[in-house]
């Protein structure tokens, strides 16, 4: 019987890459979206794969969800906590909302879909947490003092459930994208993305498909030995 995956923000950028790669292996997927209702219509429309809308911020609406989506396809195997959202701005013009916004989504967000799952995966015996972070979760970025904060803090967080969930069966991991070439990283000023993929030894941003089967790898039964790790893609730009 096919395993049950979900992807925060799963219908745009590397989450749809993500949801997408995932089917294609064979999983069934639903794919979450907090906000873009016309993205998720076209991104079901042209894959099946279904939609769900809340917010990761709000627990209450992620235990909902993951309710909803339970009793659709059943039982949630495999968790990717995708969902990002980026309030750039340097340390001296950063607003309250902007840290709050930031730590909610990319931090609060990994703990409300990953804590109202866990003790199914606990009772079941199978698990796979998937956890989105970044490069500059690992080498801080000028300008994303929060955006940084959160993504570090989804590396300790993985490293710490590895730890409790090891001997249960559920493995618990991170992926840090550098620069993918999606709607967040071409929100950059032009100039500053030409300086960072000047510094991209590869030589070009990445694709979101190349993330995606990482995700993939640490979905699959056989990676069940691979836990607390974090695959690094980033084309060479910085090695952790
Ligand atoms: N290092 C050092 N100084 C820098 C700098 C850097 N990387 N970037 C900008 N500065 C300096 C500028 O040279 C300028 O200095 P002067 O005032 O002396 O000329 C100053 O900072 C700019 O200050 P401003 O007050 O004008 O800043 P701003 O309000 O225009 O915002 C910024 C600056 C928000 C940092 C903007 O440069 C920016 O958006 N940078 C991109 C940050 C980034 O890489 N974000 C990644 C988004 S993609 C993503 O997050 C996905 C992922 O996981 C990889």
């Amino acid at each position: 019987m096919a395993r049950t995956a979900i992807v925060t923000g799963g219908s745009r950028g590397i989450g749809a890459a993500i949801s997408i790669a995932l089917r294609d292996a064979g999983y069934k997927v639903a794919a979450n979206y907090a906000g873009n209702d016309e993205a998720a219509q076209k991104f079901k429309a042209e894959t099946g794969i279904p939609v769900y809308k809340w917010s990761v911020a709000d627990y209450d609406a992620c235990a909902a969800g993951i309710a909803k989506v339970e009793a659709d396809l059943g039982p949630i195997d495999i968790l990717v906590n995708n969902a990002g959202i980026t309030r750039d701005a340097p340390f001296h013009k950063m607003t309250r909302e902007q840290w709050n916004e930031v730590i909610g989504t990319n931090l609060n967000g990994v703990f409300n879909m990953t804590h109202p799952l866990w003790n199914g995966m606990r009772e079941r015996k199978f698990g796979r947490i998937v956890t989105i972070s970044s490069i500059n979760g690992q080498k801080g970025q000028f300008g994303q003092a929060n955006y940084s904060a959160s993504k570090a803090g989804d590396l300790g967080f993985t490293k710490a459930l590895a730890q409790e969930g090891a001997r249960v069966g559920i493995t618990v991991n991170a992926v840090c994208p550098g620069y993918i070439a999606t709607d967040m990283v071409m929100a950059v000023p032009e100039k500053v993305r030409e300086s960072i993929i000047a510094q991209i030894p590869v030589g070009r941003l990445g694709e979101a498909a190349e993330i995606a089967r990482c995700v993939v790898f640490l979905a699959s039964d056989d990676a069940g030995f691979v836990t607390g790790s974090t695959i690094t893609a980033n084309g060479g730009q910085y090695f952790a």
